[in-house]
């Protein structure tokens, strides 16, 4: 069907006002009885929920992985349903969140391409949203704008039916839960050489438009003596608004396009992708920038504890030789995402007591 209807855009009173205030305190509008209710960035979590995520998504894990464990699990959420909206590609994070809901026996619907909605008559993505709040318990949104999640919160909280939104991505932006499971993932690498507190990592690639590597950074206030690498190509440096973030949170951070120099000082290297699909001009702009790929010959060079990171999907950032060392962990920080993802799923819902006895009774 070919798309005549141009799209309506409709005004909403009060959002720009609301979009251009600080996030300290927009927090509050997102949150309910002092818990998350919804998930739009990271500023919105702190050590002591971050710790017990952390606790809770291994909880998962573990009872997961038997046949009891998880028919309980799967009770949990059993008369919920969530929608996920994810109109910008996406394979890990739409599977991951749809398999966190079937582990919590949620059932779930989607729209990964407009065509097929009733957007194509011109309806508005407020109202398209709106619509399935009409239907379901839980919102996942992931969208190519960067504040389209939170006006999507914002707009349902004042609605008679707000039902929770989770950000999945918001343009180059935010990806909040992404940062969790990044975290979760840090966390549990450095479970026996004292956690993530002191450590020091080395974020690669592109920084300026990479939303994991920006959410993630977000995080490290809540950790004690970090120190960041942001080792990119000139062009694709960290923001301002990053920067100016760590600086008044008193985080220590360095910015070199030196990559090979920073190899042996870190705890754990985070590669990313160029986000090509954001550039001005995506002809002029280089393919691939091989300064900042990590080569199988860097094994050597970093620490024997130093793990690897990759947010995927990846293009030619990591040698395929690499994945076979033990330290490179990017398949089990995909996997994480999953566990993390129920585990948000199962605090949004108030359920998470109940997982945590369950492991404890075992
Ligand atoms: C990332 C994303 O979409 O921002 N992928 C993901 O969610 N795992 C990273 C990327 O696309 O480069």
């Amino acid at each position: 069907m070919t798309h005549f209807t141009e799209k309506t855009i409709q005004n909403y009173p009060g959002w720009d006002e609301f979009y251009a205030g600080e996030v300290d305190e927009k927090i509050d509008f997102f949150t309910k009885g002092h818990r998350l209710f919804d998930v739009i960035y990271s500023q919105q979590f702190d050590r002591r929920f971050l710790d017990y995520i952390c606790r809770l998504s291994n909880a998962i894990r573990l009872l997961a992985k038997t046949k009891a464990g998880s028919r309980k699990l799967r009770r949990l959420l059993a008369h919920k349903r969530a929608m996920l909206y994810f109109v910008q590609p996406s394979t890990r994070t739409f599977l991951s969140f749809l398999n966190a809901c079937h582990i919590l026996g949620m059932k779930v619907s989607d729209i990964r391409d407009t065509s097929t909605s009733s957007e194509i008559k011109g309806e508005s993505q407020e109202d398209s949203i709106r619509t399935f709040a009409s239907y379901v318990d839980l919102i996942v949104i992931r969208h190519p704008e960067a504040g389209f999640s939170e006006k999507t919160a914002w707009v349902l909280n004042q609605s008679e039916r707000p039902v929770p939104v989770i950000n999945g991505g918001s343009g180059p932006d935010q990806h909040p839960t992404q940062a969790l499971l990044d975290i979760y993932t840090l966390e549990r690498s450095f479970e026996h050489i004292g956690r993530l507190d002191g450590k020091k990592i080395a974020m690669v690639g592109d920084l300026k438009r990479g939303r994991t590597v920006r959410s993630l950074s977000y995080l490290m206030k809540n950790y004690e003596d970090i120190t960041l690498y942001f080792v990119s190509p000139k062009v694709f440096k960290m923001k301002e608004d990053i920067k100016s973030f760590l600086e008044k949170h008193k985080i220590q951070f360095y910015e070199t396009d030196d990559f090979q120099s920073v190899m042996p000082l870190v705890d754990a290297v985070y590669m990313t992708r160029i986000q090509k699909e954001y550039a001005d001009d995506a002809v002029e702009e280089a393919d691939d920038y091989p300064d900042f790929f990590f080569k199988e010959a860097y094994l050597s060079i970093i620490q024997p504890h130093c793990v690897i990171m990759h947010p995927l999907p990846r293009r030619y950032e990591i040698e395929v030789a690499v994945d076979k060392d033990p330290r490179a962990v990017y398949w089990r920080q995909e996997r994480n995402g999953m566990w993390m993802r129920a585990a948000l799923i199962a605090y949004i819902f108030r359920v998470e007591k109940e997982i945590l006895k369950e492991l404890t009774a075992q």
